[in-house]
């Protein structure tokens, strides 16, 4: 499998070493716009490969966009992160041009590629690289419900004091501060209802710090996190690779799925080799269903801004 990631910062840095890390992919190709900055990456990162047994074979190229011709998948990472304070909506001035243009290179080479968007405001870039490509929607992928979700599973295991092995739970909803909807009434520790340990208090004080994941680690780092956010979109990418059919909340275009059209917005999917396999719509209770319109309206208002 042959994997680009567009933009070699933080992101897609980690985004590369997860990939090779995990040694499925043949080839990750790192393309940036700053001269000999991919370049740089892709070195640095293929002289790790001895030390930590991967073949995954990681180059990098300066905006050329022949060097990716044939990408199995290609992640957008391109644009700016936001700084503490900032909404990840505030960035959509900036971002949107990029990752236009980015998408529209990428199919010039790639015209069968799985396009995964971590781009913020990302339920809107997902939305975005639909219009600009017109690509089949299972092979547009927003990546935010992976991350949000692995955060949720960090504090229901904080709250729970227990092992993050032992909890399992998800995060719907718009990738944003407010949009997110971590399912606090579905989350389990070995299959037994998290409500069973812990108070409902805690569990919202779970929900909210989930919800503010990200703004926390901008507020930290200065800049918005890479660690998780690379992991997850390597989850992704191996369970496309090795077609596992994994289920993973993402942004996707809705065609009457949980009531909603023509908007992208993180619902439980199957991911394997074409990308989205299927959406899971489960049952949700009527504060989830309002939660999940009141996001959805957040992210129209976002759309409208494109
Ligand atoms: C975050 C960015 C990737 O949540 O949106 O860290």
């Amino acid at each position: 499998m042959k994997v680009t990631v567009v933009g070699a910062g933080a992101v897609g840095a980690s985004c590369a070493e997860y990939i090779a890390i995990k040694d499925f992919a043949s080839e990750v190709v790192l393309i940036d716009i700053k001269e000999g900055f991919a370049e740089g990456k892709a070195m640095d990162l293929m002289q790790t490969a001895s030390l930590n047994s991967f073949d995954t074979k990681i180059t990098g190229t300066t905006n050329d966009y022949s060097k990716t011709a044939n990408s199995d998948v290609a992640v957008i990472t391109s644009g700016i992160p936001r700084k503490p304070g900032m909404t990840r909506e505030e960035l959509i001035s900036t971002n949107a041009g990029i990752v236009k243009s980015v998408a529209e290179n990428l199919i010039k080479h790639s015209p069968n590629v799985i396009i995964i968007v971590v781009s913020n405001p990302m339920d809107t870039m997902t939305y975005l690289t639909h219009k600009a490509t017109g690509l089949p929607k299972n092979r547009i992928i927003g990546m935010g419900g992976a991350l949000d979700s692995a955060r949720f599973k960090y504090r229901l295991a904080e709250a729970l004091e227990a092992p993050i092995s032992d909890v399992d739970g998800m995060v719907i909803g718009g990738h944003s501060d407010t949009g997110m909807i971590p399912l606090t009434r579905l989350a389990t520790r070995n299959s037994v209802p998290v409500s069973k340990f812990i108070s409902e208090d805690r569990m919202e004080e779970v929900k909210l710090e989930t919800k503010v994941g990200g703004a926390t680690l901008t507020k930290l780092l200065g800049t918005s996190a890479w660690y998780a956010p690379g992991a997850a979109v390597s989850a992704m990418v191996q369970a496309i690779a090795l077609d596992s059919k994994k289920m993973f909340p993402c942004s996707c275009l809705l065609e009457g799925e949980y009531g909603l059209n023509d908007i992208c917005i993180g619902v439980p999917t199957i991911i394997g080799a074409n990308g989205v396999e299927s959406i899971v719509e489960i049952e949700l209770n009527d504060a989830e269903k309002a939660e999940l319109t009141s996001s959805a309206d957040a992210v129209r208002k976002t759309n409208g801004l494109i």
